[in-house]
């Protein structure tokens, strides 16, 4: 197992709940709008639509297509993480099948074939999400879509007026949470180009301690592949206070 799937699977066996980008209002809004999109799309091809859930955690995220009336298979290499899953869409378990799977590995062999692949808050976890994600473009029907959310964009390419707010914000945060001084170690040491092999906090959030996600990249692979691809930025903080800011 690769150093960020044995960080991932070691980070996850105890965080609860799985991600915190569901507490805020405006972002589960405009989650479930953007669900609501895709899955409307999808019913034109599949009356009832089956959406494959990577990384999914306990589960919050698929119960935005749960409720919708799609099926759900969930994939996430934490069995706890999924033990909580099976736990909080319980009252939705006809619709659902759930798997352990090393997405950084297995993912082409995840069996069957799908109106819908959801990556909510996942891509920046995989060193390699350009791979995972030609991987599973052969999982798609043809008509099929591919939904992420909730990954940083590239930080090089953001004004670094967004980047300032965006880190302040973080660090508001930050600051009041476990080892904060740890933290700010690990921050100075990476900020040196220094990522260690063991060290979970550099391994499991896997892009986000580097240089984001490039969703640029991600639109050429799909492109490239016949989509069409569509971006929506939005801003996101896990500070209470930085957050209504969003729109300003
Ligand atoms: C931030 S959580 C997102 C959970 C959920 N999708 C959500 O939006 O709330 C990321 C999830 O990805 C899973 N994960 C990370 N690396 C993985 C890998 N290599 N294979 C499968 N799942 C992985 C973690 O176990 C975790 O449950």
């Amino acid at each position: 197992m690769s150093f960020s799937a044995a960080a991932n699977a070691r980070d996850f066996e105890t965080r609860e709940p799985t991600s915190l980008h569901f507490r805020r209002d405006s972002n589960l809004k405009l989650y479930s709008e953007l669900v609501d999109c895709t899955v409307r799309e999808a019913s034109k091809y599949s009356p009832v639509p089956n959406v494959l859930d990577l990384g999914a955690g306990d589960g919050q995220a698929a119960l935005a297509f749960l409720r919708l009336g799609c099926t759900v298979t969930a994939v996430d290499i934490s069995e706890h993480q999924l033990e909580r899953l099976r736990h909080d869409c319980a009252a939705f378990a006809p619709q659902l099948a759930v798997h352990v799977c090393n997405l950084e590995t297995d993912a082409r062999n995840i069996p069957g074939s799908f109106d819908i692949i959801s990556a909510s808050s996942m891509l920046h976890h995989i060193p390699d999400y350009g791979q995972l994600i030609r991987d599973v473009i052969q999982l798609l029907k043809p008509h099929g879509q591919f939904f992420s959310f909730q990954d940083p964009l590239r930080y090089d390419s953001l004004p670094i007026t967004d980047r300032l707010f965006s880190e302040v914000s973080y660090a508001a945060c930050r600051i009041r949470q476990p080892d904060a001084l740890g933290g700010i170690a690990r921050k100075m040491r990476r900020m040196r180009g220094v990522y260690l092999a063991d060290c979970v906090a550099d391994n499991s959030e896997y892009h986000v301690v580097r240089n984001g996600v490039d969703a640029e990249a991600i639109r050429a692979i799909f492109e490239s592949n016949g989509f069409l691809c569509r971006i929506v930025p939005y801003f996101s903080t896990p500070s209470d206070f930085m957050q209504p800011l969003e729109s300003a």
